[in-house]
């Protein structure tokens, strides 16, 4: 009756003590273990009374050790969620990839135009990469791009350029089309400061009825003032196999800083990318009618864009995921 009274008076400060408690009255060893043992030396007229006794020790030591538990865990809690009106810590944000930066800047130029984003596979068959874009197979043009192909199959290849996926598009959409297609391409190149054996691309593809040239010179005029805060453009002839006429698109980048001068050559004019008016065989061979459409077509390459606009020296550092380098780009966008 005198260990019912002191369980009951019991108070812990740690669950450690509580623990102790807990083996001394309730353990295999603890006292009213003891107290059992000796049930059967107790005379016959005070069992009864004996055993209620026990029976009431047992479950207060229990409960006891049950509500301390409870109390301490709770407060240990209590704790760990610490001062809720203490101030936070800062969270470090990471930073944009100039790559991710130069891409969303160029498809928010051209989405304010109507142009949708499309994508497609890194992984190509011939037929988008190539023979739909009017390169059949042996056609000299195919050197142009040197191809990653999988040895085993010489259907399957890495893509070397996005204008994959606008057929891809052209096959799955009808006109009118106005899309840009982002992405990764890839190059049988040497990897040098300057070129690498992946980049990426932005290529962009406008369909309708009547489509002109003169279309596609304001738009590309439209998108270096918003690019480059550059409005002079000249258009050069060039040649590509799926656009005719082609042309490769010069911005006036002007001979103000000894950056200028190396960049363009002394010219003032630095290359930014390649375009044209879709050749009509591409839209057949994509199922569009080239009598009742036309279209025009341009590529760039984002790499060098982010070179040029943030002026970093060497193409490797794009891809070599340092972190010094990386940060350098928090405030950027
Ligand atoms: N696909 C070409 C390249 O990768 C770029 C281009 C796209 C040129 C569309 C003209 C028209 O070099």
């Amino acid at each position: 009756k005198e260990h019912i009274e002191k369980v009951k008076a019991f108070n812990a400060q740690t669950l450690e003590e509580v623990e102790a408690f807990r083996i001394k009255y309730s353990g295999k060893k603890g006292l009213v273990n003891d107290f059992m043992a000796d049930f059967r030396n107790v005379p016959n007229e005070m069992k009864r009374e004996y055993g209620q006794v026990i029976n009431t020790l047992k479950a207060s030591a229990l409960e006891k050790v049950n509500e301390l538990k409870e109390k301490l865990e709770g407060a240990e809690e209590e704790t760990a969620t610490g001062d809720l009106s203490r101030p936070g810590e800062p969270i470090e944000i990471g930073a944009r990839h100039p790559i991710s930066i130069v891409k969303n800047q160029i498809i928010d130029i051209f989405s304010r135009i109507g142009f949708n984003v499309s994508e497609g596979p890194e992984i190509e068959d011939d037929w988008h990469n190539f023979t739909a874009l009017n390169l059949p197979e042996y056609h000299p043009a195919r050197d142009m791009q040197d191809t990653f192909f999988i040895q085993t199959d010489p259907d399957v290849l890495l893509r070397t350029h996005t204008s994959s996926v606008q057929v891809r598009y052209m096959e799955n959409n009808k006109p009118p089309i106005r899309t840009i297609s982002p992405g990764r391409v890839y190059r049988n190149e040497a990897i040098s400061g300057r070129s690498h054996c992946f980049f990426h691309q932005v290529e962009g593809l406008y369909i309708d009825k009547d489509v002109s040239f003169a279309d596609l010179k304001q738009t590309l005029q439209y998108f270096t003032t918003e690019m480059f805060g550059k409005s002079k453009i000249r258009l050069r002839p060039s040649y590509f196999p799926f656009t005719e006429p082609s042309a490769e698109v010069d911005v006036y980048w002007g001979l103000e800083t000894e950056t200028d001068y190396k960049m363009t050559k002394g010219t003032g004019w630095l290359e930014i990318m390649g375009c044209g008016m879709v050749d009509p065989n591409v839209l057949e061979n994509c199922g569009i009618d080239s009598k009742e459409y036309s279209g025009f077509a341009f590529g760039m390459g984002i790499d060098r864009i982010a070179l040029l606009l943030h002026q970093i020296s060497d193409i490797r550092m794009l891809s070599e995921n340092d972190a010094r380098f990386l940060e350098q780009f928090k405030s950027a966008f």
